[in-house]
């Protein structure tokens, strides 16, 4: 017996508030491309030092052409990213916008934010071949603004709570830390946890590590330049084959999902850590059931989960592929499976879990 098809009602007005929210969306992935346009040609930083001004003056402040700029504030304009003043025809930066836009130190700063989205984005179309045959795309292959915009999106949030709220919340790790320890900071990426801590703790040692080459030679000249090379090593290793033992603490910064085997690794750090040791995991902030994870900071996380970390770990060994939205319950059992007794949630932030695992 065949079936008939009942035509389905579509509700017009439905319909056009759907089409008009994505062009809404539309706007807003062109502005990726744009803000890392206005922050790489110091289009941001130059309307936050100068005040009101026209696009002939920010042009001229920036040495760039004017015919660009003016299209740009206006596309800015539109987003609500720049005020404009239609009496005068200038443009400027309200000064919330300006300190997420132009202060690398504020907890609220939004470039790296906007690099690694835009990098994903470029390594979108081999992404979309990936997900037909099923291969991973591992982090080292992407494109340099994933690199970059990973070090100045997560930056900002280490700088805000890394030594002032999250080490405070592990029991006993800052006594350790200012007394003298030694810790190993596993998938660094360019080392903005590592040297942030060698900063705040000079009697530790710290060896940060990653399986990225590239990233490795950046986080060496990361720390000559911040002056901590005298107590920070760096090496090229994956997470389960890291050197050394006895670590008092070890740390993992937004990188145990994006790992093939995270219970490898975690087995690793168990057989690295001193008997009274503590092992630091901070996570993306997601909650236990998918539909938790439905809010604005679970969809960026999930995009980036869909571009980045997921194939990020189908590239490697075991693939197990946990995704940035893992949430608390999958971690522990990553942890415990890699001989963890003890585990708990120490802090979080709206972006990240932090979790303290001991033996
Ligand atoms: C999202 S980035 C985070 C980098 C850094 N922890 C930070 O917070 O800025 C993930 C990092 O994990 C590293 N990674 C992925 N798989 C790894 C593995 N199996 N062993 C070591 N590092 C790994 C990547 O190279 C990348 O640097």
């Amino acid at each position: 017996m065949s079936t008939v098809e009942q035509p389905v009602e579509v509700d017009g007005d439905k319909l056009m508030q759907f089409v008009f929210r994505a062009v809404d969306e539309v706007g807003a992935t062109l502005n990726a491309a744009l803000v890392v346009m206005g922050d790489k040609l110091g289009l941001y930083r130059a309307l936050a030092a100068g005040g009101p001004q026209s696009p002939v003056e920010l042009a001229a402040r920036t040495a760039t052409a004017e015919r660009y700029v003016r299209e740009w504030l206006n596309a800015q304009a539109a987003g609500g990213f720049v005020a404009y003043d239609p009496d005068s025809g200038h443009y400027s930066l309200p000064p919330e916008q300006a300190v997420a836009l132009t202060d690398p130190d504020s907890p609220a700063y939004l470039p790296g934010f906007f690099q690694i989205a835009l990098g994903s984005v470029i390594d979108s179309p081999t992404i979309t071949e990936r997900a037909r045959s099923g291969d991973g795309y591992g982090w080292h292959e992407h494109v340099h603004d994933v690199h970059e915009g990973c070090e100045r999106f997560f930056r900002p949030g280490y700088n805000a709570n890394l030594v002032s709220q999250w080490l405070p919340a592990l029991d006993g790790v800052t006594e350790k830390l200012h007394r003298g320890a030694t810790v190993a900071d596993v998938g660094c990426g360019h080392g903005s946890s590592t040297i942030l801590m060698a900063q705040a703790f000079p009697n530790s040692r710290f060896v940060g590590s990653d399986y990225h080459d590239g990233s490795i030679e950046t986080a060496r000249r990361r720390a000559r330049e911040a002056g901590v090379a005298d107590r920070v090593s760096f090496q090229t290793a994956s997470a389960g084959a890291y050197s050394g033992s006895g670590y008092d603490l070890v740390t993992m910064f937004d990188c145990l999902h994006d790992m093939g085997d995270p219970t490898g690794a975690a087995r690793h750090v168990r057989s690295t850590l001193k008997p009274d040791g503590t092992w630091m995991i901070v996570e993306p902030n997601a909650g236990d059931r998918t539909e938790d994870n439905f809010n604005p900071v679970g969809r960026a996380y999930y995009g980036f989960s869909t571009l980045l970390c997921t194939p990020a770990s189908l590239s490697q060994e075991v693939g197990l592929a946990l995704g940035a939205q893992a949430g608390e319950a999958r971690i522990r059992d990553v942890v415990t499976a890699g001989g963890f007794g003890r585990f708990r949630r120490a802090a979080e932030t709206p972006f990240n879990l932090v979790f303290e695992a001991r033996p």
